[in-house]
């Protein structure tokens, strides 16, 4: 049977990507989507996943749900210079507020509150004899409050997928990831929860670059055959109008990745990694570590801190107490790309 899956998210270009491997992934069945502040203010990340549903063609009982509107502590931000204002900066073809069944799915989606989503969608399905993993593609804060208020769900949660942290590595900090760094206290009350995690560094996620040579393959015709002339930079060929969307994401996150970050190659696709690993593990490898987050370092707050040589001598007792998160160390980056293409592919009928 197709594993239940709850997405909370701050779309974000890579979080659209992430939507599209969830909502056409056929290993998986998605039950709800919730938005979080993050890359941009919560009233722009819940408009983005309401149209992200839309574009991708998700049933209309996919809700979206609204969640935080801050961190649990910490001021606010956002990522203007990665993101753009709105989260989607730089990308054509979403669907506008103006049409009618994306109107519809605002006004019932509206009023739904994040976390009573997800206890609700855990609780039927645990009821109906599965349980849900929950995936975190923005600051946990959604996550933390949920799990804060339902102790009496753990065992109905099959695990935890984040997409976060580094191990030594960070891009909003020398090393803090900006997931992790928006809300550091959430992050570690997931991390603290006894239920089974995995998180996705950037250690791995700075491998998956979404390069020209993929680009191409996106533009090129339904029928999977590359159109040798297209060229990345001019997203004019693209053969559906969900193509030319979806190269518009990528080109707008490539231009930022190599302003602010020197990625010359394209852009690395961090978000969609947590449902790749949920659909196919098998294309990971893991390693089962004590990960705590530095809450009031001088240089290193937001650090995912990853007890590697397992000093404290810990157990694999006890996903809270214990070595508490498995940590991906990699993945197989073709692999991944391939599973990417198929959902494409899958769009090319919505
Ligand atoms: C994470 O931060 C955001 O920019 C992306 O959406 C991703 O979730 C990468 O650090
Ligand atoms: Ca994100």
């Amino acid at each position: 049977s197709r594993k239940l899956i709850w997405l909370d998210c701050d779309p974000g270009h890579d979080d659209a990507i992430a939507i599209l491997l969830a909502v056409h992934c056929p290993r998986i069945q998605l039950l709800g989507v919730s938005s979080c502040h993050g890359n941009a203010p919560l009233s722009c990340t819940h408009l983005n996943v309401l149209r992200l549903l839309h574009a991708f063609g998700a049933p209309i009982d996919v809700h979206a749900h609204r969640g935080a509107t801050k961190p649990l502590i910490r001021p606010v931000r956002a990522d203007p210079e990665i993101h753009g204002e709105d989260g989607l900066g730089g990308v054509e073809g979403l669907p506008s507020l103006e049409d009618p069944a994306l109107k519809e799915r605002y006004h019932l989606d509206g009023r739904r509150s994040a976390t009573d989503g997800m206890a609700k969608a855990v609780k039927n399905s645990y009821l109906n004899g599965q349980k849900v993993s929950i995936v975190s593609t923005g600051p946990m804060t959604n996550v933390a409050v949920f799990l804060t208020l339902h102790p009496e769900l753990y065992e109905a949660i099959e695990e935890i997928v984040f997409m976060g942290g580094g191990v030594g590595l960070g891009n909003r900090g020398a090393v803090a990831e900006y997931n992790i760094l928006c809300d550091p206290e959430a992050a570690q009350i997931v991390l603290d929860c006894a239920i089974k995690k995995t998180m996705i560094p950037l250690n791995v996620t700075h491998t998956c670059i979404f390069t020209k040579e993929i680009h191409k393959s996106l533009l090129a015709g339904v029928d999977g055959q590359p159109d040798d002339d297209s060229d990345p930079s001019s997203v004019s060929k693209a053969a559906t109008p969900l193509r030319h969307m979806l190269s518009t994401i990528i080109l707008y996150f490539a231009s930022s990745y190599k302003s602010t970050f020197g990625f010359n190659d394209g852009p690395p696709l961090h978000d969609p990694l947590t449902i790749a690993y949920l659909c196919h593990p098998e294309i990971f490898k893991t390693k089962r570590y004590r990960v705590d987050v530095e809450l009031a370092g001088t240089h290193t707050t937001g650090e995912t801190v990853v007890d590697l040589w397992n000093y404290r001598k810990l157990s694999d007792d006890d996903w809270g107490t214990g070595k508490n998160c498995l940590v991906a160390e990699s993945v197989d980056v073709a692999a991944f790309f391939d599973l990417l293409m198929d959902c494409v592919r899958m769009t090319d009928a919505v």
